[in-house]
């Protein structure tokens, strides 16, 4: 079986935390299924600055573009949130990797659990069922577009622009995830008022001519928040820019009641990086209290991505026992006392149980 190559960044706040516990789990999955993963650290974020001036390392990088995925944790550090001076930040890291790697395509998925639907703070009839897809674009708008703050903090602008091709790449992926799905692409922009989103209702109408079997609608970004939480089982695949899909995806993450749950995948054409959609919780930083399972999951799309299927699905059948069976930290059950590693620790043992393990 082939070696494959992960860097693991884990980054800052409860990073660290929840990657040690998903990689203790890929190390179960490795001898259960008999795959062969070389693990690299490396830093990137505020650890990177202390160290080394800079969130991501020239090292870093390269790891990063030699490895067949990246295993990200958290970045960010409340140091910098508040600095309207500071001339580097932990977030650059991170922009700069996606960037770096062409990672086009931020795959949000956001499922409603049955055995959580009273944990969220939405009616149990309104998310029951809930199961959608956001595609992000991760590496154009505004985001990475043009900026600048006066001297004198005057005045300061960002602007955000797209072309076709960066529009079609993405659109295509969402096209050809909804044919595997329930066939219905929702463009969320704000085509009202903006060129930007008006282009991105062109071309991805253009392209859904090659894609007959699904329907595709629009929706704009305002009334979209609002479907969100109104009627989120009227959406299958959500096809969006990337500060709409920074904030929708948020959102949604109510519905599964904790973005503790939801992992992502950025996708490129050479290489991929997976990661929890929550940021670095520094609240909770070494308590020993941040949920272990969108990083956990986030490990079972990167198994997924590497043809690894089965030991995608043993995770996200041992994530789906634990959920079942409340082995949740309390951000999913304010009753809860297990702690992150105790909640990756039934993990593992779900794990074995259900698969053979003679080589374990
Ligand atoms: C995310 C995060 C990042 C983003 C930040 C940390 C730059 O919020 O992955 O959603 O805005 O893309
Ligand atoms: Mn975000």
């Amino acid at each position: 079986m082939k070696t494959h190559k992960i860097a693991v960044l884990s980054g800052d706040g409860i990073g660290p935390e929840v990657v040690f516990e998903t990689v203790k789990i890929l190390k179960v999955i490795e001898k259960v299924f008999d795959y062969n993963f070389a693990f690299e650290d490396a830093l990137i974020g505020a650890i990177a600055i202390d160290e080394t001036g800079n969130p991501l390392p020239d090292n870093t990088l390269q790891l990063c573009k030699d490895a067949d995925a990246v295993l990200f944790g958290s970045i960010g550090d409340p140091k910098y949130d508040n600095d309207p001076n500071a001339k580097v930040r932990p977030e650059q890291g991170l922009l700069k990797l996606r960037k770096e790697l062409g990672l086009f395509a931020n795959i949000r998925p956001i499922k409603a659990y049955n055995s959580l639907l009273s944990r969220s703070p939405l009616k149990k009839s309104r998310i029951e069922g809930t199961d959608m897809v956001i595609f992000r674009e991760l590496i154009n708008g505004i985001y990475f577009g043009e900026k600048f703050t006066a001297e004198d903090f005057s005045y300061a602008y960002d602007t955000c622009s797209y072309s076709r091709a960066d529009i079609e790449q993405i659109a295509h992926l969402a096209f050809q995830e909804a044919t595997k799905r329930r066939k219905k692409v929702t463009l969320v922009d704000k085509a009202n008022v903006l060129d930007t989103s008006r282009l991105w209702r062109k071309v991805t109408t253009e392209i859904s001519k090659e894609y007959p079997d699904v329907e595709l609608d629009f929706l704009f970004v305002d009334n979209a928040a609002m479907q969100l939480i109104l009627n989120p089982k009227q959406f299958d695949v959500i096809l969006t820019e990337n500060m709409f899909g920074d904030i929708i995806s948020d959102e949604g993450s109510v519905i599964g009641g904790s973005i503790g749950l939801l992992p992502s995948a950025s996708i490129g054409l050479e290489n991929a990086l997976f990661e929890p959609i929550h940021g670095s919780y520094p609240q909770a930083k070494g308590k020993g209290i941040a949920n272990p399972m969108a990083s956990i999951l986030s490990a079972a799309m990167m198994l997924r991505y590497l043809g690894l299927e089965e030991g995608a699905k043993a995770i996200e059948d041992a994530v789906e026992n634990a959920i079942n069976n409340l082995i949740v930290t309390s951000d999913l059950d304010e009753t809860s006392d297990y702690s992150t590693s105790v909640v990756a620790n039934y993990v593992i043992k779900i794990l074995l149980n259900e698969h053979d393990h003679d080589s374990y």
